[in-house]
């Protein structure tokens, strides 16, 4: 099966999840990405079964608002029982590294306020130790150079990350991404502790202190459903 396919069934996967899982008439938290794209289009039939969606970025509120979901600012929402989202990498524990898509620190923001964290991955996402995909850092851009300095010392090496023209990446917040590679992360949360208090990073791309609660991973085999509270 193909990494697309793998996505396309994890993403309706997820979908029958939240269907089952969500009362009806709730706001449900969407992430970002290919993966997360997928699950948008599996639960586009069921749209009219909850009241709105928060999203995680401006492509995801485009996706959601072409797909007919009503789409709420955060800041509008009391409640959020559920927030579906992809990752780059997950470990044994339910920690992620996720921003390959640049959206890390709004699907941060909005994974912090959901009840259950959903996990949606291809069987390619599960490593033993994260750090082999890039960890991104959002930084503001005057202190890009300075935390460039301090993930050297840490044994990483970071990499601006650019756009096809070669101009610098820009999130949806204005800033810029450095996509460090080269870290062996054996405890991701003090590493995200540690580099979210550096002045200058908006948010670190580690996902461990709020983890995932589940994951749905797409296998050749099937739907592995992980839970993360029993681990
Ligand atoms: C977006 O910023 C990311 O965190 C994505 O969730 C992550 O990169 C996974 O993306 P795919 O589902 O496209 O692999």
């Amino acid at each position: 099966m193909t990494q697309d396919e793998l996505k396309q069934r994890v993403g309706q996967a997820a979908a029958d999840y939240v269907n089952a899982t969500v009362a009806p008439g709730a706001v449900i938290g969407v992430g970002t990405g290919s993966t997360a794209n997928c699950f948008i289009d599996a639960l586009a039939g069921s749209k009219d079964r909850y009241r709105a969606a928060v999203s995680s970025s401006l492509a995801t509120t485009a996706r959601l608002e072409a797909r007919g979901f009503k789409v709420l600012e955060l800041n509008e929402v009391e409640v959020l029982p559920i927030y579906v989202d992809g990752a780059d990498e997950i470990d044994p524990h339910g920690a992620m590294i996720k921003g390959g898509g640049g959206a890390l620190t709004r699907e941060k923001i909005v994974a912090s306020v959901a009840e259950v964290f959903v996990c949606i991955a291809d069987a390619s996402k599960r490593v033993e130790v994260l750090g082999e995909f890039a960890l991104p850092v959002e930084v503001v851009p005057m202190a890009r150079v300075a935390i460039g300095r301090r993930m050297l010392a840490l044994g990483g090496v970071p990499v601006l990350r650019v756009r096809p023209d070669g101009s610098p990446f820009v999130t949806d917040n204005g800033n810029q991404i450095l996509d460090v590679k080269g870290l062996r992360i054996h405890d991701p949360r003090a590493l995200e502790a540690q580099v979210n208090g550096w002045p200058g990073v908006v948010t670190v791309g580690l996902f461990a202190s709020r983890g995932a609660d589940l994951c749905l991973l797409g296998t050749d085999t099937g739907i592995e459903r992980i839970d993360y509270a029993s681990h």
